[in-house]
């Protein structure tokens, strides 16, 4: 029992001292955050333009560690663009939660179909359904190609070129089809293109053009965002990120201030949960040793 007691008091000095250095170990793995916590800040900018597009989004100026596997931007004359399935979005807006129940959102628009309603290809619009879902106030457009001149089911009709001419419904239009012409052989290609509840109703009044509802884009909620980690990291603030040691692991990177992995907190008074708990838990070998 003696020999016992010994040992587990021999054992304290060298806890207590390993339990210090992982302190200060922490503490100076905090100070190299301050680059991460730069680059990270800073919003996506093609160019000189600004966009308001942050986590869990990067690329261009923000390095991969300052958002998540799937969510890459390039700029394409300036413009942010995310690509999915081969096919390139525009984005055109950013609103990040500012709660831990909203979901963040971007409005995207058909990268394609940027002001020119005859693309190279005929590709309806998809996404990654893993990391991302179309938000609620939506209605497709159907735009069918190369239809016959004769065929009557289309609706206002645009010529490409001298031999394709696009045909386009709205939604609420093309509810009286009956048949898909591209099914009976009348055209070649049909797209869906999701535009807003708004810009649809504004078509089927003739108070907007086709170009200007598919370029007015839709919006996305952006899935697994890590809402409630980012809210509470930016609160504290820090500016979210990914572990540039762990994959898929969240990391709140923080300018000043120590940090926990998800948090950050004022370097001048460590860790208050680190600290403490190492010492509660040598204080039964204490009693030990007393009695
Ligand atoms: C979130 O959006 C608000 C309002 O647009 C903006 O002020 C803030 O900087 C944004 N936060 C991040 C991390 O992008
Ligand atoms: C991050 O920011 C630093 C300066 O704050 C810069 O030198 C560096 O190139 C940036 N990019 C990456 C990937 O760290
Ligand atoms: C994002 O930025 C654009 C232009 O810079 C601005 O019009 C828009 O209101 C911003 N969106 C949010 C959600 O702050
Ligand atoms: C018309 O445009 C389509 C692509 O939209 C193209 O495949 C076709 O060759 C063009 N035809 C002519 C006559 O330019
Ligand atoms: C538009 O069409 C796509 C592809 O068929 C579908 O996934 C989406 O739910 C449709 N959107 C609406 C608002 O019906
Ligand atoms: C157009 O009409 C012709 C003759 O009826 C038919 O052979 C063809 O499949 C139709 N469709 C297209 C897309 O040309
Ligand atoms: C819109 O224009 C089309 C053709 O130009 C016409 O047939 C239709 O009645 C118009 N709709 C409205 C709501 O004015």
């Amino acid at each position: 029992m003696n020999s016992f007691v010994l040992l587990q008091s021999s054992l304290i000095p060298l806890l207590l001292i390993t339990s210090f250095l992982s302190i200060n170990f922490q503490l100076s793995v905090c100070a190299d955050d301050t680059v991460e916590y730069a680059n990270c800040s800073q919003l996506i900018t093609c160019g000189s333009v600004k966009s308001n597009i942050s986590y869990p989004f990067w690329g261009a100026n923000r390095p991969e560690y300052c958002g998540k596997s799937g969510f890459e931007v390039t700029c394409e004359a300036n413009v942010p663009v995310i690509t999915m399935r081969n096919i390139k979005f525009r984005i055109l807006d950013m609103s990040n939660s500012s709660t831990t129940t909203t979901t963040p959102t971007v409005k995207v628009a058909r990268q394609d179909y940027w002001e020119d309603i005859c693309p190279s290809t005929y590709v309806s619009t998809t996404l990654d359904f893993s990391l991302f879902a179309y938000s609620s106030g939506l209605l497709n457009v159907s735009i069918w190609y190369g239809c016959n001149a004769t065929v009557t089911v289309t609706g206002n009709s645009y010529p490409c070129n001298s031999s394709i001419a696009a045909s386009y419904l709205t939604q609420t239009r093309a509810i009286n089809v009956p048949i898909d012409p591209v099914t009976t052989g009348a055209c070649q290609y049909k797209v869906l293109v999701p535009v807003f509840e708004s810009a649809s109703e504004a078509l089927d009044n003739n108070a907007t053009d086709i170009e200007t509802a598919i370029d007015g884009g839709f919006e996305l909620d952006v899935l697994d965002a890590d809402n409630g980690l980012c809210t509470g990291c930016l609160s504290s603030g820090g500016v979210c990120g990914q572990d540039t040691t762990v994959t898929n692991e969240f990391k709140c990177f923080c300018q000043t201030t120590s940090s926990s992995t998800t948090t950050c907190i004022e370097s001048s008074s460590p860790s208050p949960t680190s600290a403490p708990s190492g010492i509660i838990s040598f204080s039964p070998y204490r009693y030990t040793d007393t009695n």
